[in-house]
């Protein structure tokens, strides 16, 4: 009886920080529920290991984890450079070995090799670890196996844009690691194991942390108070058609995007939603239904003044065509009432050339938000495909 109650407990803790989806399927039995009675009922070891699957995410798969994963709370992305450019191939593929093995160890709720802390990977809470390889690398490690197209024209990283303030200390690199997770513990923890196990191939080239709500499926909220997220590719199909290129990868850009909060705080409510075009509180389309449903671009008023201003961030996005996975993190780095607060913009798709690029030229020429954001940094990588078991990142071009 007393061993039951201790078992429920602990299988209704861990039912209770599963909120995001992941690739395990739920137990869809009362594990941890109250029975009629007002007791609990007993949970079996199976029911027990389904319920901590469910905060573990797959590592292996056609493609990496932490780009179609449902958006975890914490994400920390570092980017690195490599120590020596003579062997870059050499220590490319060393350095995959090491943190593939690491990486899926600790997302699978195993400590990591030399796990100085194993008692942080016991509850990895939707952990992923996501690589990304600049076009750069993919030069210099001299890969000869089939690429996409677009990686040879972005060696130098994006193209600039109208208003740039790019800072060094927020671009570049010639690697990354975005770790994700629900609990910040985790997250942490799985970076620093990461980043000591590449310490003699690596050096860091900028760090940047940022959180969202805790959406209980519903879209994160940013820092100026708008729904962020609401048009994104979902199903496999559209994953298929915008996120991932023929090798099953996907390009991934990071941009840090500061906010100017006090200018902000002077604008009023109608005017915030007059310069994105949606309703700040239900993030519906200014032209009226809910939040996924589309804008309409030419409704026009009774005076015949545009609805949803053409200069708006959401007249000038949704009438492209273009279509990304947007995966923003807020950051809040306050060390003044106007310190650097915004949005780490990350998004993928499998062609920045046709996606990013077009799209960031069309928001820097007209967008009205451009007054009260600023372009701070840039990056842009190539995240290979995934794995199966016992491969390692890359596996197929390297070796
Ligand atoms: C600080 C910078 C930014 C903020 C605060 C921001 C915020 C938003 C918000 C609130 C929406 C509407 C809700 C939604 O669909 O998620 C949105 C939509 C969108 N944004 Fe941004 N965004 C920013 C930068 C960018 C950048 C740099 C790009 C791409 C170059 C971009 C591309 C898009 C796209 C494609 C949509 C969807 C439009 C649609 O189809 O309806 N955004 N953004």
């Amino acid at each position: 009886m007393l061993a039951g109650l201790g078992l429920a407990g602990a299988g209704g803790a861990l039912a209770a920080c599963s909120s995001n989806a992941s690739s395990a399927e739920p137990s869809g039995s009362a594990a941890a529920s109250p029975s009629a009675g007002g007791g609990f009922t007993q949970v079996s070891p199976e029911e027990e290991r389904n319920a901590a699957q469910k905060t573990t995410v797959a590592f292996d798969g056609k493609h990496q984890a932490g780009i179609e994963t449902p958006h975890q709370r914490h994400g920390l992305v570092v980017a690195f450079d490599l120590k020596d450019r003579n062997n870059v191939r050499r220590d490319l593929t060393r350095l995959m070995r090491i943190w593939t093995s690491d990486a899926r160890a600790m997302t699978q709720g195993r400590p990591a090799l030399a796990d100085l802390e194993p008692e942080l990977t016991g509850d990895p809470r939707n952990l992923t670890v996501t690589v990304g390889w600049s076009p750069q690398l993919i030069a210099d490690a001299n890969i000869t196996g089939r690429l996409p197209g677009w990686l040879p024209n972005f060696r130098n990283g994006l193209p600039p844009f109208k208003g740039d303030a790019l800072q060094p200390e927020y671009s570049g690199g010639d690697l990354v690691l975005q770790v994700c997770g629900d609990d910040l513990t985790a997250v942490s923890h799985a970076m620093r194991v990461l980043s000591r196990g590449a310490k003699d191939y690596v050096t860091v080239k900028w760090t940047q942390r940022g959180f969202v709500d805790s959406p209980q499926g519903q879209t994160p909220r940013n820092l100026l108070g708008f729904k962020d997220g609401s048009i994104v590719p979902r199903t496999p199909e559209e994953f298929d058609k915008a996120v991932w290129d023929q090798q099953g990868g996907s390009a991934m850009i990071v941009r840090r995007i500061k906010f100017k909060l006090s200018d902000w705080e002077a604008l009023d409510r109608g005017g915030r939603e007059t310069v994105f075009g949606r309703r700040i509180d239900t993030g519906a389309p200014l032209t009226g239904g809910g939040e996924f449903d589309e804008p309409d671009l030419n409704a026009v008023d009774s005076t015949g003044i545009p609805v949803i201003d053409p200069h708006s961030h959401v007249g000038i996005t949704a009438g492209s065509g273009r279509t990304i996975l947007r995966r923003p993190f807020n950051y809040d780095g306050m060390t003044s009432r106007d310190g650097d607060t915004g949005l780490i913009f990350i998004c993928f798709q499998n062609d920045p050339a046709k996606a990013f690029v077009p799209l960031q030229r069309r928001l820097a020429q007209g967008d009205r938000l451009n007054q009260w954001i600023t372009h701070i940094g840039s990056a842009v990588f190539w995240c290979p495909p995934g794995t199966r078991a016992e491969e390692y990142w890359g596996q197929g071009l390297l070796s």
